[in-house]
């Protein structure tokens, strides 16, 4: 196979939800259909557990186990099946949203009971600022949910996202009959099963035909009628899927594998296979003979002992070999890799080549961070990785003056791997770690004693929202902070950065500046000086 046929057989997404909604049985499921694994159950779940908000210990054994769950690779119909796992615990949001960079489309779960709920906003609003293609799966019809039109009502409403149905519900809960695919015309009974891997699936050409009475009794009448009506929603049109402006809904269950083959069959037909990337010297196409990719999560602690990482890289470019020195832009350094590995469900595999899509995972002892490029020369960085506006505020305090520069690298360093971000305020160069989650609080803690034995303490900060502050009238940007010199930050690239202590602070200061603009996201940038030097 040619390198053109490769890059265009891959798909690589994420599937997103917010938690419960059933993302981990999904996967599992398709990942069953891949012949990845043989049988359910045999995945081990990523999800930290609810009961272990509190408990760093639990996470550290769970996280240890997600490595293997990063990314799930497997062969289907023909196709590379990329799928890059996102934690569902909200305080480790920052990292599915970073992961969300590294996509080229994502399955959306939603709880046919519950509907959008508040972490699927989030998700979907990450997605929408990329115009990431979005299939939606309704999941758990075999219990009492809502009304199926309510429920794309609210997707389109809360999701800001047409959608289009592409398979109808047949009644839910006890009395789910099953599905009727409109586009392959298509009648999928339901039929409970947890552990099968096929939908029984019959042609049905119309709905009118008096057989459809026979086989649902009762419920035909009432999926004609739904069906009319469901076909005044825009018929499915792929342009509109890959611009991110339409989704394309499924209905089924993900516990007893209801509507999943259908759902992955049409995955892999319409998905996009990998896309241009914007770069700080322009697009940069997969069929671009370099190769050039870009790190979106590093994976510490994988053994306490050593301060071993993986650093996991999407290839957009080129392709990647192993023991072939590329160049690391930021470091201006060229780096080979003798151990370069790819994921296979559960196991991890050495890996001698891999195209843009996919993802390798890099033994690194330090040299990556978030954001960072390789490249086969060029001296670019990718665009759109974001760190997103933290929440909570406290400042950290070193407990031994005899282990400063510990504390220094460590908090360097876990900050590079994107656990948390890092300002400083001056005067005193109080250094303040701004989360998303409580748990990174004591992620930090933990990681700084055991890893750079470095004690410290938290002191809680009043702040409630951290945003970058811009313009084009450096003036301006001087004359806001004069007054409000308690609540200026720097991030680690020495960007100003406003701490506001309520939202109505924070909207008075917006109001009060239309000069300045009050960002709630920025861009990851990596040294820029690298580009002039390289
Ligand atoms: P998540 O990764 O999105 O957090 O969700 P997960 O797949 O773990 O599913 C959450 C719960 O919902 C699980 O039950 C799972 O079995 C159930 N579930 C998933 N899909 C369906 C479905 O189609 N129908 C029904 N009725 N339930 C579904 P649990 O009791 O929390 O966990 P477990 O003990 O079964 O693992």
């Amino acid at each position: 196979m040619n390198r053109s046929q490769e890059i265009a057989r891959r798909r690589t997404f994420a599937i997103i939800s917010h938690p419960d909604a059933g993302k981990t049985t999904l996967t599992e499921k398709f990942l069953l259909f891949g012949g990845a694994i043989q049988s359910a159950g045999a995945v081990k779940s990523n999800k930290i557990k609810k009961s272990a908000t509190s408990d760093f210990m639990e996470i550290e054994k769970q996280r240890g186990i997600s490595v293997s769950t990063s990314v799930m690779g497997f062969e289907y119909n023909g196709r590379r099946v990329n799928i890059l796992d996102t934690p569902g615990h909200k305080d480790f949001a920052e990292d599915t949203y970073r992961t969300l960079t590294a996509v080229d489309s994502v399955i959306l779960v939603v709880d046919a009971a519950k509907g959008v709920e508040e972490q699927t906003e989030k998700l979907m609003a990450v997605c929408r600022m990329r115009n990431t293609p979005v299939i939606i799966f309704i999941n758990k019809m075999d219990r009492e949910g809502q009304d199926p039109f309510d429920l794309l009502e609210e997707l389109e409403e809360k999701l800001n996202i047409k959608v289009t149905p592409l398979t109808w519900p047949i009644s839910k809960g006890a009395t789910f009959k099953g599905v009727y695919n409109m586009y392959r015309k298509q009648l999928n009974l339901f039929a409970p099963n947890k552990t099968g891997i096929s939908d029984e699936v019959s042609a049905f050409e119309d709905l009118n035909d008096p057989k459809l009475d026979q086989i649902i009794g009762k419920y035909a009448a009432q999926l004609r009628e739904e069906a009319e009506l469901a076909a005044l929603y825009p018929a499915y049109d792929r342009e509109t899927y890959l611009a991110g402006e339409v989704a394309p809904v499924f209905f089924g269950s993900a516990l007893n594998n209801f509507g999943v083959q259908e759902l992955l069959n049409t995955f892999v037909e319409i998905a996009p296979e990998p896309r241009p990337r914007l770069s700080s010297t322009g697009e940069v196409k997969p069929e671009d003979q370099k190769l050039s990719g870009f790190v979106f999560k590093i994976h510490a602690n994988l053994d306490p002992n050593h301060r071993d990482r993986i650093a996991f890289m999407r290839i957009c470019s080129g392709v990647f070999e192993k023991n072939t020195f590329y160049f690391h832009p930021r470091l201006k350094k060229k780096y080979r890799f003798s151990t370069p590995i790819m994921f296979q469900a559960n196991d991890r595999t050495n890996v001698e080549t891999a195209y843009p899509g996919d993802v390798v995972g890099l033994y690194d002892t330090g040299n990556f961070k978030i954001g960072d490029s390789l490249t086969e020369g060029g001296a670019f960085f990718f665009k759109g990785i974001p760190a997103f506006s933290p929440e909570l505020f406290r400042m950290v305090e070193n407990n031994d003056p005899f282990k400063a520069k510990q504390f220094e690298k460590g908090l360097k360093q876990l900050t590079d791997e994107g656990v948390a971000q890092l300002f400083t305020q001056q005067p005193g160069n109080r250094k303040i770690i701004g989360t998303v989650g409580e748990l990174q609080f004591d992620v930090i803690q933990h990681r700084l004693l055991h890893e750079y034995s470095a004690k410290v303490s938290f002191r809680g900060l009043p702040y409630l929202k951290a945003c970058w502050i811009d313009s084009e009238d450096e003036a301006a940007v001087e004359e806001f902070f004069r007054y409000k010199k308690d609540h200026l930050a720097y991030d680690k690239d020495n960007r100003p950065v406003y701490l506001a202590d309520s939202l109505w602070m924070l909207q008075r200061a917006i109001d009060e500046n239309p000069k300045l603009s009050f960002k709630f996201s920025s861009e990851i940038i990596v040294s820029e000086d690298a580009e002039e030097n390289a």
